[in-house]
C-alpha cells in the first residue's frame, strides 16, 4: 500500500477524504494525520480530525496539531462554507482519543527522515503551511518524499474565495510558493476538476442508505456542505474536493490532466493566491506539477461509497 500522511483542516470534505483512506487498507497505509489552521482555527481542526477517526472506529490513528497560522498573513477561515465547528451538519461528541504531543511539523520531518526515501506520500487537504514549514526547516526531506498530492488551486474555473483564488492556496500563498517551487513530485487537484465531482441528491442518498450511524453522519455533513455551493453555482450538487486526493492514489485512472508549469501569485492584492497554470505551454518555464482537469465522477463516487461503507 501507499504510505501516506494526511495534512488537513476538517472540513466535511476533508472528513470524507480521511474516511476514504481508512476504508482502503489494501491501498493506503495511513501513518498519521496532521491538522492545520484553515477552514476553522487549529484547535477545531485538530479536534475534528479526531472526531472523524472515532466515528470510523479508529481511535488508534495518530493525530497531531501543526501550524496555527499562515506563514506571512493573518488566518482566513471558511465558516461560511463549513459552519462554526467546521464540521456542521451533525453533532458529534468531543473526542476521547488523545492528540499527540509532538508538533505536526516535527512528525512530518521525523517520519520522512526515518522511512526509506521515496516511500512516504504527503496528502495535503488544506493550506500548505505545515508542508512548507517542514520543507524550509528540513530541506533534506524534500528528496525523500514519494509525492505530494494536494487539493488546491484553480485555473479555468478560477476562485472560490476571491475571483482569482482557491481557498487553500489563498490562505497561505507563501507556503504554496515554497511547495510548488521545491522540486518535489507534485500532483494537484484544482477546482477545475473538483467542480466535475458533484454530490447529487442520488449520490448523497447512497450514504444515507447505509442505514448506519456513519452513513447518517456523512449525509448530514454533505447536506450541510452542499447548500453553500448549490445556492451559489445553481448546480445539481456541490463539489466534493478533498477525497479526490485519496481517490487518485487508489485509482489514478479516474483522473486526467497535464504536467505543466504552475506558479503562485503572492504579491498582487487582486490575484493573491492564484495558481497560474501554463496549460497551453506558452512559456518556457519548466513543468512542476501534474494539474488535473477532469475526473470520472461516476467512478469516483462508486469508489468512495464502496470504501466508506466498509467502515460500518
Ligand atoms: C478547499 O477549501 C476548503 O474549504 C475545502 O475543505 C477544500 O479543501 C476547497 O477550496
Ligand atoms: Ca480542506
Amino acid at each position: 500500500p501507499r504510505r501516506i500522511i494526511i495534512d488537513t483542516d476538517p472540513g466535511q470534505d476533508d472528513a470524507m477524504a480521511i474516511l476514504l483512506a481508512l476504508g482502503s487498507p489494501e491501498e493506503i497505509d495511513l501513518l498519521g494525520i496532521v491538522a492545520v489552521a484553515g477552514n476553522v482555527p487549529l484547535a477545531r481542526t485538530a479536534e475534528n480530525a479526531r472526531k472523524v477517526c472515532e466515528l470510523a472506529g479508529r481511535p488508534d490513528v495518530k493525530v497531531f496539531a501543526g501550524c496555527d497560522r499562515p506563514l506571512a498573513h493573518a488566518l482566513v477561515t471558511a465558516e461560511h462554507v463549513h459552519g462554526k465547528t467546521g464540521l456542521d451538519g451533525i453533532e458529534l461528541p468531543p473526542p476521547r482519543m488523545p492528540l499527540q504531543d509532538r508538533h505536526g511539523v516535527d512528525f512530518i520531518v521525523e517520519t520522512l527522515r526515518r522511512e526509506p526515501p521515496g516511500t512516504v506520500t504527503l496528502c495535503a487537504l488544506g493550506p500548505l503551511t505545515n508542508l512548507a514549514t517542514a520543507f524550509s526547516r528540513a530541506p533534506d526531506i524534500v528528496d525523500r518524499v514519494e509525492e505530494v498530492v494536494l487539493m488546491g488551486g484553480a485555473y479555468f474555473e478560477v476562485g472560490n474565495i476571491t475571483p482569482a483564488a482557491e481557498f487553500n492556496i489563498y490562505v497561505d500563498p507563501e507556503a504554496a510558493e515554497i511547495v510548488f517551487g521545491s522540486g518535489v513530485k507534485l500532483t494537484v487537484m484544482p477546482l477545475d476538476m473538483t467542480h466535475k465531482v458533484l454530490v447529487t441528491a442520488e449520490r448523497l442518498r447512497a450514504f444515507r442508505d447505509f442505514g448506519t450511524r456513519l452513513g447518517e453522519a456523512i449525509a448530514g455533513w454533505l447536506d450541510f456542505f452542499e447548500r453553500f455551493d448549490v445556492e451559489k453555482y445553481g448546480s445539481v450538487g456541490g463539489p466534493l474536493h478533498d477525497p479526490t486526493v485519496i481517490a487518485y492514489l487508489i485509482r489514478p485512472e479516474l483522473f486526467s490532466g497535464r504536467f505543466v508549469n504552475v506558479e503562485i501569485e503572492t504579491r498582487s492584492a487582486l490575484t493573491r493566491g492564484m495558481t497560474v497554470a501554463d496549460w497551453w505551454g506558452v512559456t518556457d518555464r519548466p513543468a512542476n506539477a501534474m494539474f488535473m482537469g477532469d475526473a470520472d465522477a461516476e467512478g469516483f463516487f462508486a469508489l468512495l461509497t464502496e470504501r466508506v461503507r466498509r467502515l460500518g
